[in-house]
């Protein structure tokens, strides 16, 4: 055998939840070179592909071999005009390569500061936050096919992306493994600080005029303030995802809860699972070792030896019971293995 595996090992330190469970082998690639030679080696026919761990519910004992991408780098690829073109390796930390563009003066990614997770996850599902997803900003990425170990480009359109939601979900799931990224962003930034509390947050902070690392630090106080820290108590951000409804359901709602917040999504309306998920009652609802968290209903979290069976069963209470009261059904967003 070429590659050296870890036989049985513990995830629990490499999942934001913190789920204790084990994996036949485990092994760490910091190249593609090596990457390539651990998929050529076939030491087991079901591997799963590991970035940051950050949105991810193992449930059992994972039989197969995990592969962490750890794979490091990012450069400038080009400059036009006002433009700089970036190249992030997938194994980087989404918000240290955040940090660093703000710290070059780069802007587009500010308002996705502090997100959990590898730089290789981010486009798998279109993260997004404070009125920013990263297609925003996407220009193509590499990606090595699992079988051929060729490697691949995909343009933006290739990706498919959505609401959290891209081809590498849905169509080619399991089929790639993403290598790097290319983001196009804008040396004259211009922020984009619609969403109501990052104005909030910045005249809290006795900012007058505004910069990316104002911008950014406004975003990252509002995530302390709202979000658990996976370090203190294990979680992956929203566990469901927020759901569209048509206006004939959402007139209907909003005549009965005039105060429920929504957001306009061309003909229908994204309802916060967080509002629906804490009418329901289940807002810092402690079930066992894990409950909803008392500042975001939205996430799920593991209050020390949780498994993620007991994760899935308060899911799915949630869901039954939201579509009990508002006849909705919210779809979980995390990946559940
Ligand atoms: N709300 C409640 N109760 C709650 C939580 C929220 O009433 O327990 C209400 C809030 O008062 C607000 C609205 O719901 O009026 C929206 O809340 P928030 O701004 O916290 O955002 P969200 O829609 O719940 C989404 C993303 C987050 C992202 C934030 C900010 C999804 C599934 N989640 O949450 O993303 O940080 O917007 O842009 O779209 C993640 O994906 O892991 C994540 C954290």
């Amino acid at each position: 055998m070429t590659n050296n595996y870890l036989e049985n090992f513990s995830l629990k330190s490499y999942n934001t939840f913190g789920i204790d469970v084990k994996c036949r082998y485990f092994i760490e690639v910091e190249s593609i070179e090596k990457l390539k030679s651990v998929l050529e080696e076939k030491i087991s026919p079901s591997i799963f592909i590991l970035g940051g761990g950050s949105n991810i519910l193992f449930t059992h004992d994972y039989p197969g071999l995990v592969i962490k991408i750890n794979i490091k780098g990012k450069q400038i690829e080009k400059e036009e005009g006002n433009h700089v073109f970036v190249k992030v390796h997938a194994g980087e930390s989404w918000h240290e390569f955040v940090l660093w563009t703000i710290e070059n003066g780069w802007g587009g990614l500010e308002n996705l500061s502090l997100i959990p997770g590898s730089c290789g996850a981010a486009p798998m599902q279109n993260i997004g936050a404070y009125g920013v997803e990263i297609k925003d900003v996407f220009v193509r990425l590499e990606a090595l096919h699992r079988e051929s170990l060729e490697v691949h480009t995909f343009d933006h359109e290739a990706c498919h992306f959505g609401y959290r939601e891209s081809v590498f979900k849905r169509d080619l799931k399991d089929q790639y493994i993403i290598l790097s990224i290319v983001y196009r962003l804008s040396s004259m930034p211009r922020f984009n600080t619609s969403y109501g509390a990052i104005e909030e947050e910045l005249e809290k902070m006795g900012v007058k005029e505004k910069s990316l690392k104002s911008v950014s630090d406004a975003v990252i106080a509002i995530r302390q303030s709202k979000l658990p820290n996976p370090i203190e108590i294990g979680n992956s951000g929203s566990f469901f995802k927020n759901p569209v409804i048509q206006k004939s359901a959402f007139d209907a709602l909003h005549q009965t809860y005039p105060s429920m917040p929504y957001y306009k999504v061309e003909e229908d309306y994204k309802i916060p699972a967080g509002w629906l998920i804490e009418q329901c009652g289940w807002k810092g609802k402690v079930v066992g070792n894990t409950g909803s968290h008392a500042k975001q209903a939205l996430v799920l979290v593991n209050y020390g030896d949780a498994t993620g069976e007991e994760v899935i069963a308060l899911a799915r209470a949630i869901q039954a019971s939201v579509k009990a009261k508002f006849d909705i059904e919210i779809e979980m967003e995390v990946n559940i293995v």
